[in-house]
């Protein structure tokens, strides 16, 4: 990269990490050995300070409730959906906010209080699409949308069952539905696996007009993800299939980063919007 990076450095978007896990750690590597992505790392915020211990000592922020000393352009929440019901509020405050863990915001009492906050402070809170591909169609169609539907396929050694009031993921053999219903319902039951139905709420017709659906296939060794759209301006369907790699696919670290990209980089040339 030439000159226009230089010339960038120390007025270039500063983005505060908070969970230095497999995404997180992805984004803070990648934003600190690209200068070409034209961003810096405000500070790195790890519950268990140990996974933290050899990163750069003024980058690592111990105590999250003093982020806003790091001026932050950008929070970025790779870590635990209770990090946005404790500081997504205070983050909003002070900067624009991105949660990864979206369904924090199946509670409307918080989504509410997160939107009021932005509103009120003029920051942005950003949905990464995560595996929902054509969100921003989702997105453009909300006024239109009969039905909006999300058919996730995945092993049951693949669903953390951890949250579940009754099911173990014991047992199950061929192909089992497991939640039918509306996104707010499935949100709190596995939490960590339905981030992608969370964004799809989000960006499109809401947790309550949103329909999840679970299936655990005995066996698979992807994530299989179908929206369909429904509505009088078009049809929509998408399928999106990619290999496991813990809960998460693995294409959903080159997503977490594409979204803080696009959110915050100063960048020239082509870009998707
Ligand atoms: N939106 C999406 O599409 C999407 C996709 C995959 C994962 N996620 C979510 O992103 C988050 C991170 O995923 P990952 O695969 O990197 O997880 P991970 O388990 O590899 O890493 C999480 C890290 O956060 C830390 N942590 C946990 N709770 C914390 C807290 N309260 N405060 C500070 N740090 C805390 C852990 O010590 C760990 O280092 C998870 O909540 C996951 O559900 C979202």
């Amino acid at each position: 990269m030439g000159g226009g990076t230089q010339e960038l450095s120390g007025s270039r978007p500063r983005i505060g990490i908070v969970g230095f896990g497999l995404i997180g750690s992805y984004v803070y590597r990648q934003i600190s050995t690209r200068p070409e992505l034209g961003l810096d790392v405000a500070f790195v915020h790890n519950r268990s300070p140990e996974k933290v211990a050899h990163l750069p000592p003024e980058l690592v922020l111990d105590d999250l409730g003093d982020f806003a000393r790091r001026r932050p352009d950008l929070v970025v929440e790779l870590a635990h959906a209770s990090v946005t019901a404790a500081h997504g509020a205070a983050f909003l405050r002070h900067t624009d906010y991105m949660p990864l863990s979206l369904t924090a915001l199946a509670d409307a009492e918080l989504e509410r209080e997160l939107l009021d906050t932005a509103e009120a402070a003029g920051t942005r809170l950003y949905v990464p699409h995560g595996a929902v591909v054509g969100l921003e169609a989702i997105g453009e169609g909300r006024d239109q949308w009969d039905e909006v539907t999300m058919v996730m396929r995945k092993s049951p050694t693949s669903i953390d069952f951890s949250e579940h009031p009754t099911l173990t993921g014991e047992g199950i053999t061929g192909d089992t539905v497991i939640y039918d219903g509306p996104t707010r319902g499935i949100c709190p039951l596995f939490p960590r696996n339905v981030n992608s139905h969370a964004a799809l709420a989000l960006g499109g017709i809401g947790f309550d007009r949103t329909r999840s659906v679970l299936i655990a296939v005995t066996g698979s060794h992807t994530s299989d993800i179908e929206i369909t759209a429904r509505g009088e301006a078009a049809d929509l369907t998408i399928r999106r299939v990619s290999p496991m790699k813990g809960v998460s696919g693995m294409f959903t670290l080159i997503s977490a980063l594409g979204s803080v990209v696009r959110a915050k980089s100063p960048g020239a040339g082509l870009q998707i919007c």
